[in-house]
């Protein structure tokens, strides 16, 4: 049986790939330190976990509402209005199974064939697939070093047309770390404003920065009504398994996620919901536990592979990546990673995995052990090291 043709347009993230890869590997013998997943290493707060439980007991295990529990709805409402300081109600909030979701629903309901999307390059790779599965046109922008991995907004200017339907932007961001500037935003905003396009703000990392809060194109006048805040539970709360995020959006897109809602997963799991109201309504203090230590092992691993020659590594905003420059060592990304998998024991992604402008660096996450973190610079120092002493 022949697949449907748009198949031959879908991507997958490369990180499972790694992943298997590096298994493979161990299941040799050799050791790996796992650097390639990007899921927080901390486990879901108890109380969240408790949460669940008590759920399950209480009998939460069938259908609910397509959009979410009232009750969810309202605490993400609360949470969205007094972190990005505007007013948005239950009405706006869909709940569905993950972040990834609120990419795909919001595209499919809103993307044709014509229709053009600028997004950030290097970016999460679902962008590109899922723009050019619905047959849209990808339009990516350079994200560059020396702006902290910000947009060059000259070129965004540029690809801004009467086609753009729709403009992405992820801050902080995968892969990079980067955080992009509030003064950088509030050009961004004078430039769509007045536009006929939808930003969707992929906000998944908003709670994980190290300095300036990453400011939302949202809270900006004008903004509200033509943007969709991505968010949700899984690198927040360290809740990746359990399959829930949400999307903040003008009431007439919620009702088109409705329908794909019911077309495909009918609701977000009812045990997972109530854990997510134990999430947003009660304490935080693991959540600030687990970026505190994020921090800690940001600057002593970015540190250390300052410290090796060839690798240039920007420390970045937010997020729980290094996006390293190996230009230097003579390596492009893919021989890179390959080499650092096989010649190291380092699991990391190849840079051009996340887009073309990605080539000349690989992504490390540093959701493991400081003392992982380290081993692991270490062993890249070492192997490089190794490497130039059997070329010379
Ligand atoms: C930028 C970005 N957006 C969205 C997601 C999806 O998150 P979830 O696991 O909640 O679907 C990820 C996960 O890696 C991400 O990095």
């Amino acid at each position: 049986m022949k697949l449907a043709q748009r198949m031959d347009r879908i991507l997958v993230e490369s990180a499972f790939e790694v992943l298997v890869r590096a298994r493979a590997l161990e299941a040799t013998g050799r050791s790996v330190i796992h650097l390639e997943i990007g899921e927080p290493d901390f486990p879901t707060p108890a109380h969240i976990v408790e949460a669940g439980k008590a759920a399950l007991d209480q009998g939460w295990t069938h259908y609910g509402p397509t959009q979410g529990f009232p009750e969810l709805r309202e605490a993400v409402a609360a949470h969205v209005s007094s972190t990005r300081g505007i007013a948005v109600g239950p009405e706006h909030v869909s709940i569905v199974p993950g972040g990834k979701p609120i990419i795909f629903f919001p595209m499919l309901a809103l993307l044709e064939p014509g229709d053009e999307v600028i997004y950030p390059d290097p970016g999460f790779p679902i962008y590109q697939s899922m723009i050019q599965f619905l047959g849209a046109t990808p339009k990516p922008i350079p994200l560059l070093e020396r702006r902290g991995f910000s947009f060059d907004l000259d070129v965004l200017r540029d690809r801004l047309s009467s086609k753009t339907k729709m403009l992405v932007l992820n801050s902080p961001q995968n892969p990079t770390g980067g955080v992009i500037p509030a003064e950088d935003i509030r050009t961004i905003a004078d430039l769509v404003r007045d536009r006929d396009l939808i930003v969707l703000s992929d906000e998944i990392y908003s709670r994980i920065y190290y300095g300036e809060r990453p400011a939302s194109i949202a809270s900006l006048p004008g903004m509200r009504e033509k943007t969709i805040i991505l968010d949700g539970f899984s690198k927040t709360y360290a809740m990746t398994g359990w399959r829930m995020g949400y999307g903040v959006m003008p009431a007439w897109l919620v009702e088109a996620v409705n329908k794909l809602m019911v077309n495909s997963n009918s609701c977000t799991a009812s045990f997972t919901q109530r854990a997510g109201i134990a999430a947003l309504t009660g304490p935080q203090d693991e959540v600030t536990r687990m970026v505190a230590e994020f921090h800690r092992r940001r600057d002593a691993f970015c540190d250390g592979l300052n410290h090796i020659p060839g690798i240039r590594c920007a420390r970045p905003g937010g997020a729980f990546y290094a996006f390293a420059n190996m230009t230097e060592t003579g390596m492009d990304s893919n021989t890179a990673a390959d080499f650092l998998l096989n010649e190291a024991g380092v699991a990391c992604l190849s840079g051009a995995a996340f887009g073309r402008y990605g080539e000349g660096y690989v992504r490390f996450s540093y959701a493991n052990s400081h003392q992982n973190l380290m081993e692991a610079v270490k062993r890249i120092e070492s192997a490089l090291v190794t490497a130039a002493a059997s070329r010379s």
